[in-house]
């Protein structure tokens, strides 16, 4: 998904002035067509397609770090000496020759490095076609990996970019095209194997898992990556078909049916998933309400002031507000609050949070801890098994926690390859982003619990970043139009680098 960066600039196969090309700052030219990007790491000049293969942010605005290209947008970021994807990407960007000829920098031809094959382990089974499952299939392959690889997928369809679900798509501003994160033909064409059936069991001892129809798979190495699931209300009407909730394109199609001009719709739930998909539905039209139990919508994960500023965005586009309320009952046109108010109601979505699908993991003998299946710094559960995405309870900041952000379980996923392959560990910083109408809101890091958030710029102008502190330390960052800044943060985490962090937040 996403636009191809336009070539301009200068011709880099003319070549351009060595001196131009300076340490760290990315320099945008094209070769013919294509726009393609110079960066100088360690005095060492790579040339990488400009272009992020996620949804086609621009590289040449972005920051070099940690031997990578990182993208301004949603921080997915490409290995400079390979052009390899870490989360959100899954695609690799081009790599071209680079030579110095008579004191310029010139472009040469597409570079083709395949990475030396690796046969063990012979056999990959992947539980769950999502973010973590297809990022470890398409990694394992970048890799080198030449062993077989089935994905076994409960989705009913082919595996979808679940963001989209509740924001372009949903508003009717996608086509179908982009909504999938990868289709069965191409990853027939990676050499995976997609069996789109429930896994009903995984025998840990015997190396096998059993699907729906009871054909069993047998592994060498194992990814658990099975997701979480929408919590449904336990109130009188919860089950009416005009109630939704979303996690697949079933139900984000299910949703968009409902949704026109004609339709009051109650989101019940001031989640980001609620927020994001009363934001498409008011873009298709629709009367829309929110209905969350807290005085201040994502209050928890924000704080007060970024969480007042979010309602103020969404009241400015027509959204209603019923806020320190609780629905009690669902009737087919309207929805009774806990304060007996009713709220005409023809299309009900809730979004009130997720419970992760543990289970599998549980029978099979996994330590599963607070809702989550542990692992260690490599994701591993057990011999030969590994978790990873919105399951995974892993080490971070000296805690186990557990984060459902699309971008962490594409790298989880990644990081199983990797460690599938005994290619060690990588620090992969936390991110997350989430778009309310005209505004996106990037976050770097981890605050599961914070003593104070400072608000630094101004949020009503676009131009704010947000500084959570925990026990004195940055935990986290949120920013808003600051997107260089947000790089620069997780640069700093990365390198666990306090004093660097604390400066650049100030
Ligand atoms: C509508 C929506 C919008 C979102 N937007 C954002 C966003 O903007 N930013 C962000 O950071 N995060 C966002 N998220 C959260 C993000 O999508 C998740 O954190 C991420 O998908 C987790 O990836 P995963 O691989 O762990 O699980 P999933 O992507 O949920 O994949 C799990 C897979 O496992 C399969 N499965 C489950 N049980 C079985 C079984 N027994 N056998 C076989 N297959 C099984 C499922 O069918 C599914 O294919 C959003 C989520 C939703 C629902
Ligand atoms: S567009 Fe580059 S990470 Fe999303």
């Amino acid at each position: 998904m996403g636009t191809e960066a336009s070539a301009t600039g200068p011709d880099l196969a003319e070549g351009v002035p060595e001196a131009d090309v300076r340490e760290g700052v990315p320099l945008l030219g094209r070769v013919g067509d294509e726009a393609v990007v110079l960066v100088r790491d360690g005095g060492r000049v790579h040339a990488l397609g400009a272009t992020c293969t996620h949804y086609g942010g621009p590289l040449a605005e972005g920051r070099v770090f940690d031997g990578a290209l990182h993208c301004p947008w949603h921080h997915g970021c490409f290995d400079l000496a390979t052009g390899r994807a870490r989360g959100p990407a899954i695609a690799p960007v081009a790599c071209f020759d680079v030579a110095l000829d008579g004191g310029k920098l010139r472009v040469g031809a597409r570079r083709d490095d395949r990475p030396a094959p690796v046969a063990e382990p012979r056999s990959v089974v992947i539980v769950g076609g999502g973010a973590a499952g297809v990022a470890c299939a398409e990694a394992l392959r970048a890799e080198g990996h030449r062993g077989a690889i089935t994905i076994a997928s409960a989705e009913g369809s082919d595996p979808v970019d679940r963001p989209n679900l509740s924001k372009d798509y949903l508003a009717g501003a996608a086509p179908e095209e982009w909504v999938y994160l990868r289709t069965r033909d191409a990853l027939a064409g990676i050499d995976v194997a997609l069996a789109n059936e429930r896994v009903t069991a995984i025998d840990a001892a015997a190396r096998s898992v059993r699907l729906a129809s009871g054909r069993e798979l047998a592994w060498d190495a194992l990814l658990i990556a099975t997701g979480a699931e929408p919590v449904r209300l336990a109130i009188a009407g919860a089950e009416l078909p005009h109630v939704h909730t979303l996690r697949t394109l079933a139900d984000s199609r299910a949703i968009a049916a409902r949704a026109g001009d004609a339709t009051r719709a109650v989101v019940l739930g001031a989640s980001f998933l609620g927020l994001e998909v009363a934001a498409s539905l008011r873009a298709r039209g629709a009367a829309v309400t929110v209905v969350g139990p807290s005085a201040v919508p994502l209050a928890r994960v924000l704080g007060d002031e970024v969480g007042a500023f979010v309602r103020r965005v969404h009241e400015g586009k027509g959204v209603a507000f019923r806020l320190g309320r609780t629905p009690q009952a669902i009737a087919a046109d309207h929805v009774v609050l806990d304060d007996g108010s009713r709220l005409p109601a023809s299309l009900v979505v809730v979004g009130v949070g997720v419970v992760p699908r543990t289970d599998l993991a549980a029978r099979a003998g996994l330590r599963v801890d607070r809702g989550g299946v542990v692992v260690d710094g490599e994701l591993r559960a057990a011999p030969g098994i590994w978790a990873a995405g919105d399951i995974a309870r892993f080490p971070y900041g000296g805690e186990l926690v557990r984060i459902e952000h699309w971008q962490v379980a594409v790298r989880q996923g990644q990081a199983v390859a990797r460690a599938m392959l005994g290619r060690g560990p990588r620090r992969d910083v936390p991110f997350f982003w989430s778009q309310h109408h005209d505004v996106t809101l990037a976050y770097v890091g981890h605050a599961g619990r914070f003593d104070r958030a400072d608000v630094v710029g101004d949020l009503d102008a676009h131009d704010a970043h947000v500084v959570y502190r925990g026990g004195g330390a940055v935990r986290a960052v949120a920013t808003l139009g600051r997107d260089r800044l947000a790089l620069d943060v997780e640069a700093a985490m990365s390198r666990r680098d306090a004093a660097a962090l604390d400066a650049l937040v100030r």
